[in-house]
């Protein structure tokens, strides 16, 4: 049902005069240096992407960060990411208010958020980074904006499964466990290359196979296949699998279509890309889907 939503990515997102060098921490004793609005930041504006679907297109991706727009009009639903600027409702809400809106998707008056948001994934959100979100976002410039409510003509589920309490941080490092951390709940790859059935990605049977379509401007993008199956990346090497995450290109140099993020994609550490490749090289295998 969620199958024609489509996202523009914000490609210049990665290229402005934003900098990471500080927050991209390599060694470890700069990561125990990071603050909690260091790393919020490097996750917002770097794999997490939520300015794929909150900021506006164009220049103002920058000048008018994180304001909200309209991530997708389909018959399923008129889908618009509100304001997470100060500027915004959330100002309003708690710490814990907010942290439950992103992790659970259940605002303070209980109103349930709705798709494309990818819940299936930051409900995996470890207490530590979802702070880390909520810190960072208290801290970027106020923007006003006057966009209207979003529309559903689908019933939204009560909720996106039961209550989160408390989840454990995946120790850093190029591990396949933290790979997945990254793949999954922060980056939401998993989200865009899993096939969908009715109750969401199918993580339990297809995860990483591939299929997804996204019709936009571009065309249709379908999400390619990322197991380690030859109709995967298995004939990739792990420079080739690196250029096509965080610079659209493919081995042939042709380039890439939305809405993969590569220009959030581009602002991680290298630690982070490896574990990331790490992960999906631990794929089972699985052909493409039909
Ligand atoms: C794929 C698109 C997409 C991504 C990525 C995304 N969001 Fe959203 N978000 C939305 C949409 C669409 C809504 C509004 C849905 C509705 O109206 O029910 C929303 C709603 C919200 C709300 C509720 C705000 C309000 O005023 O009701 C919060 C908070 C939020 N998002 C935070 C985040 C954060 C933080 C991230 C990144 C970690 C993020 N979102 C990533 C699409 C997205
Ligand atoms: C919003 C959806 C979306 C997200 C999020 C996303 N991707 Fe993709 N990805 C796509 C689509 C669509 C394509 C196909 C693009 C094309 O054909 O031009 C693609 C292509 C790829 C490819 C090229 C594979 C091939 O065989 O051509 C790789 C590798 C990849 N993605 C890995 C990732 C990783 C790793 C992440 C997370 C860090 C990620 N993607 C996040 C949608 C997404």
């Amino acid at each position: 049902m969620f199958k024609s939503f489509c996202v523009a990515t914000v490609l210049i997102a990665g290229s402005s005069g934003v900098s990471f060098a500080e927050t991209a921490a390599e060694t470890a004793a700069e990561t125990a240096a990071e603050t909690a609005v260091e790393r919020g930041a490097y996750l917002v504006r770097g794999f997490a992407g939520c300015g794929n679907c909150h900021s506006p297109f164009g220049p103002e991706a920058i000048s008018k960060e994180l304001s909200g727009r309209l991530v997708d009009k389909n018959e399923a639903f008129t889908a618009i990411a509100p304001n997470l600027t100060p500027a915004g409702r959330i100002s309003q809400w708690s710490d814990a208010e907010l942290s439950r809106a992103i992790r659970e998707g259940i605002r303070p008056d209980g109103s349930v958020i709705g798709p494309p948001m990818p819940f299936a994934m930051y409900r995996g959100l470890s207490d530590t980074d979802l702070n880390a979100i909520v810190a960072f976002l208290r801290t970027v410039p106020a923007v006003e904006s006057d966009l209207p409510p979003s529309e559903y003509n689908i019933p939204l589920p009560p909720a996106y499964g039961p209550p989160v309490e408390t989840v454990a941080d995946v120790p850093r490092g190029v591990t396949v466990e933290y790979g997945a951390y990254l793949a999954g709940p922060v980056a939401h790859c998993m989200e865009c290359h899993t096939p969908f059935g009715p109750m969401g990605p199918m993580l339990e049977t297809d995860l990483g196979r591939g299929g997804f379509e996204f019709p936009g401007p571009w065309g249709v993008s379908v999400a390619p296949n990322l197991t380690s199956h030859a109709d995967g990346l298995a004939d990739y090497s792990d420079a080739e699998i690196a250029t096509m995450i965080v610079e659209g290109k493919r081995p042939d140099g042709t380039g890439m279509t939305p809405p993969m993020p590569y220009g959030f994609l581009a602002n991680m550490s290298q630690d982070d890309l490896d574990a990331i490749i790490l992960y999906l090289r631990s794929l089972p295998p699985l052909p493409d889907v039909g």
